[in-house]
C-alpha cells in the first residue's frame, strides 16, 4: 500500500510545521502550503533527510487560484490528498476607535475564505474516490465573542458551522470532517509576555491533530480539557463578568482598556 498524502496549510510555522514533522514521521507523504517560500523549503528538506517525504508549494491560501494551483502541484507530485488539514490563520486584534476593518476583512479571507478554498480544492476528488478527510484547524475562540477579539472569534465561529454542516453532508460519502478547536499553543501567534491558561506546545496539539487523523475522527475536538472547561464557562457567563474576568481588550478606546489583555486562544493575544 502506498503511504497517504496528507496537505498542511500554515506549515511553515507553529502548530502545521510541527504537524507535518509529526505525520512525516508517522509514514505520510505530505504537501506543505504557506507563503514563505524558504521556510517550506527548509522545511521539506528536514523532511527529506529523514527519509520521508515532502512536497512544498508557496501559496495565500485566501488567493483562491493560487492555492487551487498549489494544492494541484502537490497531487501531481505525491498523489491524490487523503487529508487536507486546513490549519493556516491568523489573529489580529479587533480594535473600536478606529474600527480595523481592513484587518478583520483580512482574518476572514485568511480563517474563513481560505479553509473554504483548502477544501473546494481536494473535495471532488474525495467524492468521486469515495474516502478522505477533512480536518479544519478552529479555536476554543469559536466559543465566545471575546472583548478585543471579535474578529478572529467570529471566524472560528463560521469554521466551526461551516465544518459541521459539511460533516453531516458528507456522512455517507466517506469523508470525515474534523473540527480541532485547540486552546492557548505556544506559537508565534500569541506573543503573550507569559504562559497564557493551560498552554500546551505545538508539537503537543500536534501530537492530538495526528491522532484525530489516525482516528478518522470525524466531529468536534477540544483540548486541552481544563482551557475547554474554563471556555465552555465562560461561554455561560454574563456580559458584566466576562468583562471583569478577560477586561474589555483593545476594542475599547484608548484609555479604557483593561490591563487583563485577552483570553481567545490562538488570536493576537490583547
Ligand atoms: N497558537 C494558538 O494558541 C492557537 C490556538 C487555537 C487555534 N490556533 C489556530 O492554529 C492555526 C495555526 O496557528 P499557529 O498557532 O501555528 O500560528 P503561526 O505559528 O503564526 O502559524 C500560522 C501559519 O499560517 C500561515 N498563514 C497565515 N496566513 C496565511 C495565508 N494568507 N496564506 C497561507 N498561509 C498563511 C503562516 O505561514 P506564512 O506566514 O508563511 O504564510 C503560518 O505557517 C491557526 O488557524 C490558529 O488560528 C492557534
Amino acid at each position: 500500500m502506498t503511504a497517504p498524502v496528507a496537505v498542511i496549510t500554515g506549515a511553515s510555522s507553529g502548530i502545521g510545521r510541527a504537524l507535518a514533522l509529526e505525520l512525516a514521521s508517522g509514514g505520510y507523504r505530505v504537501g506543505l502550503v504557506a507563503r514563505r517560500r524558504e521556510a517550506l523549503r527548509e522545511l521539506a528538506e528536514g523532511i527529506a533527510s529523514r527519509g520521508g517525504a515532502a512536497f512544498a508549494a508557496a501559496a495565500d491560501v485566501a488567493d483562491r487560484e493560487a492555492l487551487c494551483e498549489a494544492i494541484g502541484a502537490i497531487e501531481a507530485a505525491l498523489g491524490p490528498v487523503d487529508v487536507m488539514v486546513a490549519n493556516a490563520g491568523v489573529g489580529v486584534p479587533t480594535r473600536l476607535d478606529p474600527l480595523n476593518v481592513r484587518d478583520v476583512e483580512e482574518t476572514f479571507r485568511v480563517n474563513v475564505l481560505g479553509v473554504v478554498y483548502s477544501i473546494e480544492a481536494v473535495l471532488p476528488g474525495m467524492i468521486a474516490r469515495g474516502r478522505g478527510q477533512l480536518v479544519a484547524i478552529s479555536s476554543l475562540a469559536a466559543f465566545k465573542g471575546l472583548p478585543g477579539e471579535s474578529a478572529y472569534c467570529a471566524s472560528k465561529a463560521a469554521v466551526n458551522a461551516y465544518a459541521e454542516g459539511l460533516r453531516i453532508a458528507l456522512r455517507k460519502k466517506g469523508v470525515a470532517v474534523a473540527t480541532v478547536c485547540p486552546g492557548f499553543v505556544a506559537t508565534s501567534i500569541t506573543p503573550m509576555d507569559s504562559a497564557a491558561p493551560f498552554e500546551i506546545s505545538a508539537e503537543a496539539a500536534a501530537r492530538r491533530i495526528a491522532r484525530v487523523i489516525a482516528r478518522r475522527k470525524s466531529g468536534l475536538v477540544r483540548f486541552p480539557w481544563p482551557m475547554a472547561l474554563l471556555m465552555g464557562l465562560i461561554a455561560r457567563l454574563p456580559d458584566r463578568l466576562v468583562a471583569r474576568l478577560v477586561g474589555h481588550g483593545p476594542e475599547m478606546p484608548a484609555g479604557h482598556a483593561d490591563a487583563a489583555g485577552s483570553l481567545a486562544p490562538g488570536a493576537g493575544g490583547g
